[in-house]
């Protein structure tokens, strides 16, 4: 793969007909070492999130062997890379061949629930094995996070309370596991989550063997600036006190955007400009969903091909390349307000759920990419100080420099 000090050698360089997935995998590593480090208990990377081959060996070579997997394909594509790999197969629902397969096919013995009929699948599609590893997934509040990820997946305290119950004697490690929303802009939604692991522990008399307090930690984009990783790490050690649990009781995590996010950026050429609107050539069916209908806002500068583009900076919006009004991303992005066709923008902090989500619609797919060795353009890394940043220090580095 070609290798770039910025998107403005690429552009000038190649000058790019198709949006290119610029990598930055030193970035997934700084943040992988971060948590393998900081989190106290067991770091299972989101494969979902970004499961490019650069990305994951970067995410594996900073220290994270187990991975939190949502299908079969997942499932082989680790299993395959990383011999080493624990796989432990997060998803709620999912069917019994694939229940089978990952079982008697690939060894995995961690399996997610939420439903007294998904407990029955998991049993009769392992011929009721007796080492099986059950989490039970509960619904947590969401008032903290961009996307809220308890409505179509997790238990009511009570009805979690009676399957764990019932899983404690066919489990021979039991847990609960949540997922507190994706971007989650308040480590107190953490702190929240466990106080309903340790209701649920004295409501079902029941010991746990895992505690699994998901994904949801924060990157950093324009107008969200959580606060710093410290704040997250710190308000899970204090609440996991609190639970009435034995020394051997494992703490899980799987984190996806925040080992991620600053790992890719997307580079998109102006195809028209028409006022503040740019159509661009990659978009919500490409690798920009988020900035979609969830309608997050990434960091954006504008690259010029030969010459400058101006200093001053005007809102835009965006077009994607189909036929479809749902291509739409509002933003407001900031960029050159000379910008027109035939320029580039660079569109950072796409690693986590952009590339990972292209589609075929209409014809537009590219999978072009290439590394990139300069730093994200927003981070919640400083560089060097991953293992010990004081909270105090406030949350972002920012490198917005307009690159023309
Ligand atoms: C079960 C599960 N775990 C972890 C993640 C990763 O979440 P995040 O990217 O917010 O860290 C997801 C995201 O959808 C998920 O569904």
């Amino acid at each position: 793969m070609d290798r770039f000090n910025s998107a403005r050698s690429l552009v000038r360089a190649l000058a790019p007909t198709r949006p290119i997935t610029c990598l930055r995998p030193d970035a997934a590593a700084r943040a992988s070492r971060y948590f393998v480090r900081n989190f106290p208990g067991e770091i299972l990377y989101a494969v979902k999130t970004n499961p490019m081959p650069e990305i994951l060996d970067a995410v594996h070579n900073a220290g994270v062997r187990r991975y939190d997997v949502a299908s079969i394909t997942e499932i082989d594509q680790i299993t395959r890379r990383f011999p080493d790999a624990r796989v432990s197969y997060m998803h709620p629902v999912k069917s019994r061949d694939d229940i089978g397969q990952a079982y008697f096919k690939y060894g995995v013995r961690d399996f997610a629930l939420d439903s007294g009929d998904e407990l029955e699948k998991i049993l009769s599609a392992t011929d009721n094995a007796d080492d099986l590893n059950l989490l039970i997934r509960l619904a947590v509040p969401n008032f903290h996070a961009e996307l809220d990820l308890s409505a179509k997946f997790g238990m009511a305290p009570l009805a979690g309370a009676e399957l764990l119950f019932k899983c404690r004697s066919l489990a021979k490690r039991l847990g609960v596991c949540f997922h507190v929303g994706s971007q989650c802009m308040n480590p107190s939604a953490y702190g929240t989550a466990i106080h309903m692991v340790r209701d649920l522990i004295v409501s079902s008399g029941v010991t746990l063997d895992i505690v699994d307090v998901g994904g949801g930690f924060p990157s950093a984009y324009p107008h969200m600036e959580p606060p710093p990783l410290n704040a997250y790490m710190g308000e899970i050690a204090l609440a996991l006190k609190t639970l009435p649990v034995g020394d051997g009781c494992e703490i899980w995590a799987e984190p996806g955007r925040a080992l991620v996010a600053e790992a890719a950026s997307t580079l998109v050429r102006v195809d028209l400009r028409r006022d503040g609107f740019l159509y661009i050539n990659d978009g919500t069916y490409g690798s920009l969903f988020d900035a979609g209908v969830p309608g997050f806002i990434f960091p954006a500068r504008a690259i010029r091909p030969t010459g400058k583009v101006s200093g001053r900076l005007a809102a835009f919006s965006f077009y994607g390349p189909t036929c479809d009004s749902l291509d739409f991303m509002k933003g407001p992005f900031m960029l050159a307000d000379d910008i027109g066709e035939g320029d580039y923008i660079e569109i950072g902090l796409t690693g986590a759920y952009g590339s990972a989500m292209r589609t075929h619609f209409n014809g537009f797919y590219s999978d072009e990419m290439a590394l990139l060795t300069d730093a994200p353009m927003l981070t919640m890394y400083r560089p060097g100080a991953a293992t010990d940043w004081p909270s105090a220090d406030g949350p972002l580095r920012q490198n917005t420099g307009n690159a023309s």
